[in-house]
Order: C-alpha cells, then sequence, then structure tokens
C-alpha cells in the first residue's frame, strides 16, 4: 500500500485555516485514489515563538527530514518583529534542504476576479531559491557603535567560510550583499529548460537586470545561456521592470520564466494579481532532498479569524505535493476539483477573494466533494 508521512507547519495568521483545508482535500484524495497519509505536525511559529522564544530547532530539522514532503501555511505575524520568524523558519528550511526551485505556476482559473483581461494564464515561474540577496549577509553600520564590517559566515552546497567588508561610512549606512554562484544558476537553468521541454516549448525568459546590476545578473545572463544552450533551448533575456510591464498588458505569451531569488519573490505575486489572486497561487519548494510545499501568499493578518481567507492555493500546493509524490492522478482529480467547483459554485458559493460569502472552510468542503477518479 501507498503511505506517505508528511510534516506539517500551519504556521501564522490564515495559515491554519488553510492548510486543515489543503490536508481534508488531501486526505479525500487519498481515500479515492488508494493511498494513506500520516500527518506530523509541528508547533513552529509566532505562538510557539512568543510562548518558548524558539523559533525552529535542529531538531525539528531532523525530525522533518524524516519524512516524505512538508506541507506549510505561512510564517509571520505582526507581533514579531519583520525576518525573525520567516527567516528564522521558511528560510531556514529552505536553505537547510537545499530547495534550489522554488516552482510557481500562474494559472488562470473560472470565475476569479481580474483587474486586467488575463483568462488564458499559463506561466511557471522558476525561482532561484538558495542565493541572491537572499542569503543574510549584510550589516547596519551605527555612528554610536564602532562596529564597522560584517562577516558572511553560512555554508551551502559550494559556498562556505567568510567574507568580510570594511569600510566607514560618513553617516549611519547598510548593506546586503547578494550572491550568485555557477553551480546553482545552473541547476536551475537546467531545471526551467527541462519544464519548458516538458511543456512543448523552445525557449525560457530570464528576468535579469544586468544594465543596473552588471555583476551579478550579467553572471547570470552569462552562466544561464551557455547551461541553455546546453539543455539545447534557447534563452531569451528581459529586463525585469520591462518584463513585469508586458505581463500585466499581456500575460497570455508567456510560458517558463526564470527568476534570480528576489525578482520571483516579486514577480510571483504580480502574477498571482494578475492571474486572479493570491487565494489561488501556489507554490513548491523543491530540492533533492526534502521539498516544502506552500501558497506563495503570507500569513495575511488582516483578513485572519474572519475565515474569509481563500484555501484553494494551499490545497493547490498540496496537489503540488501530492504530483511530487508521484500521486499524479490524485494531484490532477484537485485541480479539477477545484476548476468544478468555481464553475458551478452559486455566486455566494464563490470565496470572497471572488465577490462571494463562502467560508474558508465550505470551499475546502465543496472542493473535497468534487475530488474522485
Ligand atoms: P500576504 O500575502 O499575507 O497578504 C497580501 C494581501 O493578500 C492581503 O491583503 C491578504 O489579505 C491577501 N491574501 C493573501 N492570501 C490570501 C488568501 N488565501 N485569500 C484571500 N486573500 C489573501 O502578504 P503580507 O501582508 O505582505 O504579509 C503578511 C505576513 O506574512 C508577513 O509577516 C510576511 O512576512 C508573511 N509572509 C509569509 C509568507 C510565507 O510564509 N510563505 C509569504 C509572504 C508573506
Ligand atoms: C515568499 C515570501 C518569503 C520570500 C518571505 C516571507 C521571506 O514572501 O515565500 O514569497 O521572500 O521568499
Ligand atoms: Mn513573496
Amino acid at each position: 500500500a501507498r503511505h506517505y508521512r508528511i510534516a506539517c507547519i500551519k504556521g501564522d495568521g490564515i495559515g491554519p485555516e488553510v492548510i486543515n483545508e489543503a490536508m481534508k482535500v488531501t486526505e479525500k484524495a487519498a481515500s479515492a485514489f488508494g493511498f494513506t497519509v500520516e500527518w506530523t505536525e509541528l508547533p513552529y511559529g509566532a505562538n510557539h515563538y512568543l510562548r518558548t522564544q524558539e523559533v525552529l530547532p535542529d531538531e525539528a530539522l531532523k525530525e522533518i527530514g524524516k519524512h516524505d514532503a512538508l506541507l506549510l501555511g505561512a510564517i509571520g505575524d505582526p507581533s514579531v518583529r519583520p525576518g525573525i520568524l520567516e527567516q528564522g523558519i521558511l528560510l531556514k528550511l529552505r536553505f537547510h534542504f537545499d530547495q534550489y526551485v522554488n516552482l510557481r505556476p500562474a494559472k488562470s482559473f473560472p470565475r476569479v476576479f481580474l483587474p486586467v483581461k488575463a483568462d488564458n494564464v499559463d506561466i511557471v515561474v522558476v525561482r532561484e531559491n538558495t542565493e541572491d540577496f537572499y542569503i543574510g549577509l549584510g550589516g547596519r553600520w551605527e555612528k554610536s557603535t564602532s562596529q564597522q564590517s560584517f562577516n558572511l559566515k553560512r555554508a551551502n552546497y559550494e559556498m562556505s567560510g567568510d567574507l568580510r567588508l570594511e569600510f566607514s561610512p560618513k553617516s549611519n549606512a547598510a548593506a546586503q550583499v547578494g550572491i550568485a554562484t555557477e553551480g546553482a544558476v545552473r541547476r536551475i537553468t537546467a531545471y526551467a529548460c527541462k519544464a519548458a521541454q516538458a511543456r512543448g516549448e523552445d525557449t525560457v525568459t530570464l528576468a535579469s537586470k544586468s544594465n543596473a546590476l552588471s555583476w551579478i545578473y550579467g553572471f547570470w545572463e552569462d552562466v544561464a545561456k551557455d547551461e541553455a544552450q546546453k539543455q539545447g533551448m534557447k534563452l531569451q533575456v528581459a529586463n525585469v521592470d520591462a518584463l513585469c510591464y508586458h505581463l500585466v498588458r499581456d500575460p497570455s505569451k508567456w510560458g517558463v520564466i526564470l527568476t534570480p531569488n528576489m525578482f520571483g519573490d516579486i514577480v510571483s505575486d504580480l502574477l498571482a494579481g494578475i492571474a486572479g489572486g493570491l487565494g489561488v497561487a501556489a507554490g513548491a519548494n523543491i530540492g533533492d532532498g526534502l521539498s516544502m510545499f506552500e501558497p506563495v501568499h503570507g500569513s495575511a493578518p488582516d483578513i485572519a479569524g474572519t475565515g474569509k481567507a481563500n484555501p484553494v492555493a494551499a490545497i493547490l500546493s498540496a496537489a503540488l505535493m501530492l504530483g511530487h509524490l508521484k500521486e499524479e492522478e490524485a494531484a490532477k482529480a484537485i485541480e479539477e476539483g477545484v476548476r468544478s467547483y468555481l464553475e458551478e459554485a452559486a455566486k455566494d458559493e464563490l470565496p470572497w477573494e471572488f465577490g462571494g460569502k463562502a467560508s474558508t472552510e465550505s470551499v475546502g468542503d465543496w472542493i473535497a466533494e468534487k475530488v474522485h477518479p
């Protein structure tokens, strides 16, 4: 019998609300397609931190690593200084498990609220997930303190040791350093090329910005072009600012968009907005070891506790997880269940995000009902 052990961090704000629905729909898919799922819930997030001062201990990483996948809601809470939980939990997980691909499909769904005419979007953002400005290298210089240098101390698959910068700014100052390594650019470019090939396409678009940031993104372009050629694919380079413009004007003509880490963060929210909402934007963090599945959106403190959160993004993230576990039929059935729910729902039965009145829980119930072989 097929059996999966899934670790689960529901997290903060709407995280638990949407993950409960993702678990419900996953359970339905499991019974419909003949496999079983065992959940290990882990308590990390704002409440746990405020109670214990613990963010994400090393034993938790070890425990999570024994599972087949990790399903995560969202991390971050207004009562905790920004960064502590997001970096200490989310980024720590991505880096620890070397989840180098952040896959964020942007697809059109029926009945969504569209700010621009964009009813035939089928784009996949392939976001590099281990480098760029996300590596935690930086420092702040305060006139009142004597600190004038900082060290990089982190290790990943091909980076270890210290980088030391020293300078004496004339006023308070801060710096954040981005890194790109050839190995990381090659592996994500190869992944994007294979994703495009699987879609029957011959071109990958790279979101870049070598006109302003030549060191890091000039390097990206050179390495990505070479790797794409090796993969037998074309690489089209676009400046990320102009790319955003084109995406809003006509999102229908784009396929696989390869991005460095920070541009991918921004472009994926932009595409979520174009394709129908953060409430339907699913995501996967994929590595050679443990992979993690989470919606693109955050903990949405502005609607937490109201029952207005749309669980579709979390449900579709669970579908990506099942696809990753080779339960492709179940994954497909969930996406089809979402589509038929949206198509068939009465106006009031749509999520709040699309002008309806359906609670998070009832959206989950309706979708679960529609998942079958
Ligand atoms: P957000 O994604 O939480 O919210 C942006 C807007 O989208 C809000 O108006 C929110 O109500 C709406 N929204 C988001 N998800 C929705 C859903 N499922 N249904 C309906 N509406 C939805 O971004 P933010 O406000 O910048 O961040 C809030 C917190 O979440 C911060 O602490 C941030 O650091 C954190 N965050 C965490 C993750 C993550 O864990 N993966 C991702 C992004 C932000
Ligand atoms: C995301 C989030 C995270 C990111 C934050 C919360 C660290 O915005 O998953 O898109 O920047 O990657
Ligand atoms: Mn983001």
